[in-house]
């Protein structure tokens, strides 16, 4: 099978909406049973649908944090357990968030950038901001619309969505419903040798897809993170949403170890530029535009993967260094995603070298929260907050943002950040084992 075709039929079992929740069903059974007291499950099932039929409206969010905390209450648990989470200790994950704040601003003043400006080109594709919708698993479980409302508020807003493998229906219908010139680039990973064997025919697919201008392969997918906050929360609650999540989130799929030998057959299987996911070293972003490939996401999968990985705002300055020194920064793009969640933390990412920004999690809120119409606002409040921003910060484009606007004297000192309350309000512990009932 195909690596698309496998893609579409992993997930062409799990079309499971936001709102339904078939432990209800399970309930009904146990209820029967003579317990008229409203057990926890019962009560967290009811808070949440009174959450749902009393949501904020869409003009009262301001922020990407607020779409998260709105998630966090219409979701069933395990979805946002499946979303939220991390590897081991999640301490990459908090870290992907907390090392943007040890970068701080050198603003230029009495320079007039009235008329700033976010356009920018990634990868030889003209869009209105450089910052993407990144490529994740399981959109249907947070609303019904499922990618099409990220691909749709991507199209409006002229930004790029990077379109998962594990997209939840044909790439053809994705690709069919597209704005007129909206262009994207694609996410891909191996999971076996025959899906490795049948990647010539594949690229010949995505090349005839006009509007899929990059690919991006993963490379951080050896094995998959124990993430194990989703699992205990999964296991207590052990229902539908478990079943929904259980093509994403199963510990036992194998996977393929890709290597540079690999990397290079794929160089002459495809004209597509290519774009390594999930690099973590300087040294392999260097290795990699040695080796002619189009670019290299720095990511560590949102901290869902190697638990300690270095937080990549950090590994992207160290390599866009590297590059200079090696004279190699010039046809070579990097990217970045993991903890972003202000214009702030993206114009950071500018400053020290990044040309595409990624963001996985709040589009996600966004999309559970209030569908299309949320993932396009969130998109809306970046822009607002990039151009203010910029404003501030004394530019107008953003081809003059760059290394000297910031201070990362104390980037490398992890541990030593200011605390952020609106992201600590919505990080969610590791739930401690549940003891039996007597
Ligand atoms: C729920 C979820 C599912 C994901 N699924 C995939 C996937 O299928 N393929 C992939 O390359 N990355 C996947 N990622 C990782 C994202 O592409 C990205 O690296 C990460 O979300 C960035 O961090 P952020 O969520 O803090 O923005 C997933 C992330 C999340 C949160």
């Amino acid at each position: 099978m195909s690596g698309m075709a496998l893609g579409a039929t992993l997930l062409a079992t799990n079309s499971s909406p936001l709102f339904s929740d078939s432990r209800k069903k399970k309930r009904i059974v146990f209820l029967d049973d003579d317990d008229d007291d409203e057990d926890e499950e019962d009560r967290k099932e009811r808070e949440r649908q009174e959450a749902i039929a009393n949501k904020p409206s869409l003009s009262t969010i301001y922020s990407l944090t607020d779409f998260e905390s709105v998630a966090k209450k219409v979701l069933p648990e395990g979805i946002w357990g499946y979303y939220s989470t991390g590897s081991d200790d999640e301490i990459s994950l908090r870290e992907n968030h907390y090392a943007f704040s040890r970068i701080f601003f050198r603003p230029q003043c009495l320079i007039d950038s009235s008329s700033c400006s976010l356009d920018t080109e990634i990868l030889g594709t003209k869009l209105s901001a450089p910052f993407y919708i990144t490529a994740f698993a399981g959109s249907p479980s947070a609303h019904p619309i499922a990618e099409r409302g990220l691909r749709n508020a991507a199209g409006l807003e002229n930004i790029i969505h990077l379109i998962p493998f594990q997209l939840s229906f044909p790439v053809e219908e994705y690709c069919a419903g597209l704005k007129p010139g909206q262009q994207n680039f694609y996410q891909l990973h191996f999971y076996n040798e025959k899906q490795f064997d049948e990647a010539p025919e594949f690229f010949k697919k995505l090349e005839s897809m006009p509007n899929i201008k990059a690919v991006f392969i993963n490379v951080d997918l050896n094995a998959l993170g124990n993430r194990e906050k989703d699992s205990k929360i999964r296991a207590r609650i052990d229902s539908g949403t478990t079943e929904a999540l259980e093509v994403y989130a199963h510990s036992d799929v194998k996977y393929f170890s890709l290597t540079w030998d690999h990397m290079k057959q794929i160089q002459q299987m495809t004209k597509l530029p290519i774009v390594l996911k999930g690099v973590l070293n300087k040294n392999d972003v260097l290795k990699a535009a040695e080796a002619g490939l189009a670019g290299a996401l720095i990511s560590n999968h949102g901290g869902r993967q190697l638990d300690f990985a270095m937080p990549p705002i950090e590994i992207l300055a160290e390599s866009k260094q590297l590059l200079k020194e090696k004279g190699l920064d010039k046809n070579f793009e990097l990217f970045i995603d993991g903890g972003i969640r202000r214009g702030s933390d993206i114009i950071k990412a500018l400053c020290l070298g990044a040309s595409g920004v990624g963001l996985g999690r709040p589009f996600l809120y966004s999309l559970a929260s209030y569908g299309e119409e949320g993932v396009q606002k969130a998109i809306q409040i970046l822009k607002t907050e990039m151009i203010r921003d910029m404003k501030l910060l004394g530019v107008s484009s953003i081809s003059e943002l760059n290394e000297d606007m910031v201070d990362i004297t104390s980037l490398k000192y992890k541990g030593l950040q200011t605390r952020d309350h609106l992201y600590d309000q919505n990080y969610t512990p590791m739930p401690d084992p549940p003891f039996r009932k007597e």
